[in-house]
């Protein structure tokens, strides 16, 4: 067959998105290494431990891993528990730590986009109510005060919060995350603060690197009425959509909380945001129930037959990519796939993921959305929070006993898109052969 291809605009952003304490190892006192200290709270009591040693050195290894292999930029946050030790010290050396990963990147050519805050917070912080506590806010505009001023020579593009609506839902909601609680007034308060912090981290940002593009990283699910013809299952995915999806990016955009009536109103919030994030990785079937008032009245599951990840904590719905790029649109700015992936040890099911994905994504880039690039979750396996060390993500495999890196098939093709710009029925052809003719049809 002739070769035919997708192709990307010129200068799009082809990475891959780490995380702190997921990567870094020998994590400091923070509500996660505490968190994981106590029973039961991560699957068989895992440890982030030297996790993938990014903070013994490693960071070099895998840079240079995904700077071999075509990318031409890196997503990565820091660790606010190394940074800030305590309420009233910062930390210079680890500072300086991060100055060094930054020229590390420009060394390889790899533009920085860093994550302020991701899922962890320092213990002190933690103890004094987390993000519960209005004192936070002033706390995290401090703190992105001192990282932009250490930083700023190095970095332009930020992320103040990953994934805000995970935490209200799974620290607030589902009691998953620390501090496993289960109220949904707990998660309003921590969302509101969490907005709060967002737009004065956004201003003291521009302030000091008035060039700068801020933006949060949310995570988009999709939500599908189980019976499309049920109000009642139609009324319960709007629900989910409205406080899981739209909650939080509404409100940075037109100062408004939105919730299922009425709304109420955080003006300083309004027009903080440069670009937005997109985290997307599956789409739920949502059932109205009336036994779960602490889960909105809703069931949520995979169609039955659904392609599932190892552990079925995803289902591969790639038209969800093309649905969150769709709703990203509304906010008018600047769109960027922060995250994207699958968990996937022995990679059979990684290959169709990756091209199935990225063909919506050039669908939608073919509509002329302003969308500028794309971050694969993740560049080597590392530590999955509440589920240790059970899921593998990367496109390289670690052996967390040895710190061994091996190459998965799925890293030989990401580069080959990254260097194409690109997809082509030819790669499709090799790597994942079953889903040619649907995204190539004769
Ligand atoms: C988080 C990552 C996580 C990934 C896969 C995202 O929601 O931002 O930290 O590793 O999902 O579970």
């Amino acid at each position: 067959m002739a070769q035919a291809s997708y192709h990307f605009p010129r200068g799009f952003l082809w990475g891959t998105a780490t995380s702190s304490h997921q990567v870094e190892g020998h994590n400091p006192p923070n509500n996660w290494t505490a968190w994981e200290q106590e029973k039961g709270r991560i699957l068989h009591d895992h440890k982030s431990g030297l996790a993938c040693d990014w903070w013994g050195g490693r960071w070099r290894e895998d840079l240079d891993r995904a700077a071999d292999s075509g990318q031409n930029t890196h997503r990565l946050s820091l660790e606010w528990s190394r940074i800030q030790p305590a309420p009233d010290r910062w930390d210079e050396a680890a500072l300086d730590r991060y100055r060094e990963i930054m020229r590390g990147m420009f060394e390889r050519s790899l533009l920085p986009m860093v994550t302020l805050q991701h899922f962890t917070l320092p213990l002190w912080l933690a103890e004094q109510g987390g993000w519960e506590n209005e004192r936070i806010v002033d706390d995290f505009a401090a703190y992105a005060r001192k990282v932009v001023e250490a930083l700023k020579e190095y970095v332009t593009m930020w992320v103040t919060i990953n994934e805000p609506n995970v935490v209200m839902a799974s620290a607030y909601l589902f009691g998953d995350f620390p501090p496993g609680k289960k109220d949904l007034g707990a998660a309003m308060t921590a969302g509101r603060n969490m907005l709060r912090a967002h737009a004065a981290a956004y201003h003291a940002i521009h302030k000091i690197q008035p060039q700068a593009r801020v933006g949060v990283a949310m995570n988009y699910r999709g939500f599908a009425p189980a019976r499309s013809w049920s109000p009642l299952d139609r009324w319960a995915a709007r629900t989910q959509s409205l406080m899981f999806n739209d909650l939080f990016p509404r409100a940075v955009q037109k100062g408004k909380i939105y919730l299922p009536v009425g709304f109420q109103r955080i003006p300083e919030v309004a027009g903080t945001q440069d670009f937005i994030g997109v985290n997307y990785y599956t789409r739920d079937q949502v059932a109205f129930n009336l036994f779960k008032p602490g889960e909105l009245f809703a069931r949520r599951f995979f169609l039955p037959g659904a392609d599932l990840s190892d552990t079925g904590f995803i289902a591969n719905v790639p038209q969800g990519m093309f649905d969150a790029l769709k709703w990203a649109l509304q906010f008018e700015v600047p769109i960027i796939i922060t995250e994207n992936g699958v968990e996937d040890a022995d990679d059979d099911l990684r290959p169709r993921y990756l091209l199935q994905h990225l063909h919506q994504v050039w669908r939608a880039v073919n509509f002329n959305w302003p969308i500028k690039g794309y971050y694969h979750w993740s560049l080597v396996d590392n530590f999955e929070w509440e589920r240790g060390w059970t899921q593998r993500f990367g496109l390289w495999e670690l052996d967390v006993e040895t710190q061994a890196r091996r190459k998965r098939p799925s890293a030989d093709l990401y580069a080959e898109i990254c260097r194409e710009n690109g997809i082509t029925s030819e790669m499709v052809e090799r790597y994942a052969p079953e889903v040619m003719s649907s995204l190539f049809p004769d």
